[in-house]
This record gives structure tokens, C-alpha cells and sequence, in this order.
């Protein structure tokens, strides 16, 4: 028997992987087209403060090997995520973590403190990385000193919730703003969110998004993806004991492999999804099968065994 289990800052995985913030939903949308229960954890789309309409249409374009997205962080707001999903979200049976963004550090305090009081959410995944925002998202997430200063907040109102932050790849140093973020108390990392990029109509000459720019997701930036969580894992996280939980085009048992390996413990699927959504249960059972063929008998034995 394989022990596919994980452990996410003590809130234990029955296996790693589980769905990117922003690709599922809350959950109710999935149900006909996915077994959730089969996957380790649950992460939301962001959730603000207020309801958020988001960007302009068109906010999604299909790329050669992934997708651009700016949906600018439409959602239905904190009381009615409270209020409509988080009692299905409860039924669920398998950790649930809500993604939280904001425009000011207030925002993200206020809605991190009532997340912590809802039995349904065992973490809280701070969203500073956001590329599809004009106000707050991404601005936090490539400064070092804004990282500490926001991270620090929302963790004196996180007392039962594990706080993951999701990091921004559209840095110089990316180990910088991990450092920063774990220096100031978080207990997990995840990594990557989109790169920032652009799509045009050569007849138009226009770029494709309203937005202009969106994130670019999907196997394109896999590798590279692939190469920051290796440099987090060895630089900062491996040493603090702050698990990473990687993503960037996994798509299939092969890519998640990669992560694992350059140290990643827990594994989000995001784009692939919208291609193949029972497809992640592939990647799990295909991780199972790697292990049995390299003689482990747990995840645990090849996280960040890369060789260099
Ligand atoms: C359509 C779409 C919506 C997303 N929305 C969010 C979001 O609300 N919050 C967030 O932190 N990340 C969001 N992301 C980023 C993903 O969670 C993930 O970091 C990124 O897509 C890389 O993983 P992937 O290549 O498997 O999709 C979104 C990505 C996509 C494609």
C-alpha cells in the first residue's frame, strides 16, 4: 500500500493534490464533473471583502500552450461566501483553504479574521499576486518590505487557520518576497500565480484581453515554475520547515513528479482542468505508480530528492 498522504503544516492531505484558487469555483460548480472527495484539499477563487464584478470581457484567451486570464478577481464577496458556500464547502469532507485578496492590508485583516472563525476553512491562502488588478494584487507580492508588512497583519487574526501565501513569480529573486513572507509567519508557501503577459490581434492591432494584460498560465510555464520552486525549496523553505505547495502546468503524473522532486509537498492543478477535470485523479494514481516502481512505499521518501 503507497501512503499518498501529505502534511500541509499540520492540517494532513489524504494526497497532494489539490484544485488552484480561481479554476473551481467554490466547489458546487464541479460537482457533476469531478469527485472532489478523491483529491486532498480544496482551494477557492479569491474572495474579497465586497463583491467584485471583474474585468471587462473578453478576460480569457487560449495561448499555444496555455491560457491568459484576467478575470480581476470577480467573486461574490466575504458575507456571501459565508452565508451560500461555506456550509456546502463544509460537507465537503476534505480541507478546505479560501483564497482571500484585497485592495489594502485592512481588506485582507478584516476577511482573513472572519474566515478564522468558520468551522468549514482549515486555511487561509493570501492572494498578493494577483496580475489583473489596477489596485492591490500584485503590488504586495513583488516587494519584499510589502510582503512582511501584510503577511504580518493577517497573521495575528490567523490563530486557527494555516496561512498559505501564494507568491508572485514576476519578481527578479523570487526567494526574496518567500523569505520575507515566511520571516513574517507564514506557515506554507505556494507558488507559481500567472506571469504577466499579452495576446494580440495582429488584424486589430489591438491586444485580444479588455484588460490588456492577463496571466499567463498552463504548460508554458511549467519549467519554470518548476525551477523557482526548486530554488524556494533549497534557499528558504527546506530550512524553516514551511512546506510548498507547487503549481504551473500540471497537467500529468509526469509534471507533478517534477514538482515533487524539486521539493514541493502539496500539488495544485489549475489549468489543465478546464481540458480534462477527472484527469487530476490520473495524476494521483500515476504519482502512486511511480513510487511502487522506484521501491517507496511514500510520497514522503522523494520530496525535494532532486539531484544536482
Ligand atoms: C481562469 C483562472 C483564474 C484564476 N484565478 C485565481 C484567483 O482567483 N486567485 C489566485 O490566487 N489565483 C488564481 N489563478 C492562478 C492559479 O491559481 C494558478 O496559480 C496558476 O494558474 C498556475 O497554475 P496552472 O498552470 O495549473 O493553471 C487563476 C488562474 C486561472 C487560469
Amino acid at each position: 500500500m503507497i501512503d499518498l498522504s501529505v502534511d500541509i503544516a499540520g492540517v494532513r492531505l489524504a494526497n497532494p493534490l489539490v484544485t488552484a484558487s480561481g479554476t473551481c469555483g467554490y466547489a458546487d460548480e464541479y460537482a457533476d464533473l469531478l469527485d472532489l472527495r478523491q483529491l486532498g484539499g480544496f482551494f477557492t477563487k479569491s474572495i474579497t471583502q465586497k463583491p467584485r464584478q471583474g474585468n471587462e470581457y473578453p478576460r480569457i484567451v487560449e495561448t499555444r500552450a496555455g491560457m491568459l486570464n484576467a478575470i480581476g478577481l470577480a467573486n461574490i464577496g466575504l458575507e456571501a461566501f459565508v452565508r451560500d458556500k461555506a456550509p456546502l464547502l463544509r460537507q465537503l469532507g476534505i480541507p478546505v483553504f479560501v483564497n482571500v485578496a484585497g485592495v489594502q492590508i485592512e481588506d485582507y485583516v478584516a476577511v482573513a479574521g472572519r474566515l478564522d472563525e468558520l468551522d468549514a476553512v482549515r486555511g487561509i491562502e493570501l492572494n498578493i499576486s494577483c496580475p489583473n488588478v489596477k489596485e492591490g494584487g500584485i503590488q504586495f507580492g513583488t516587494d519584499a518590505t510589502q510582503v512582511h508588512k501584510i503577511v504580518s497583519a493577517v497573521r495575528a487574526v490567523c490563530r486557527k487557520n494555516v496561512l498559505v501565501v501564494k507568491l508572485s513569480p514576476n519578481v527578479t529573486d523570487i526567494t526574496v518576497t518567500a523569505r520575507a513572507a515566511v520571516e513574517a509567519g507564514a506557515d506554507a508557501l505556494s507558488m507559481i500565480n500567472t506571469f504577466t503577459a499579452m495576446a494580440i490581434d495582429i488584424e486589430s492591432r489591438r491586444p485580444i484581453l479588455a484588460n490588456r494584460t492577463g496571466g499567463l498560465s498552463g504548460p508554458a510555464i511549467r519549467p519554470i515554475a518548476v525551477y523557482m520552486v526548486h530554488r524556494v525549496y533549497t534557499q528558504v523553505a527546506k530550512a524553516a520547515g514551511v512546506p510548498i505547495i507547487g503549481m504551473g502546468g500540471i497537467q500529468f503524473a509526469h509534471d507533478a513528479i517534477e514538482f515533487l522532486l524539486a521539493g514541493a509537498t502539496g500539488l495544485a492543478v489549475g489549468t489543465a482542468l478546464f481540458i480534462d477535470p477527472g484527469g487530476v485523479l490520473g495524476i494521483r494514481d500515476g504519482i502512486a505508480d511511480y513510487l511502487r516502481r522506484h521501491g517507496h512505499t511514500s510520497i514522503k521518501e522523494i520530496i525535494g530528492t532532486l539531484q544536482t
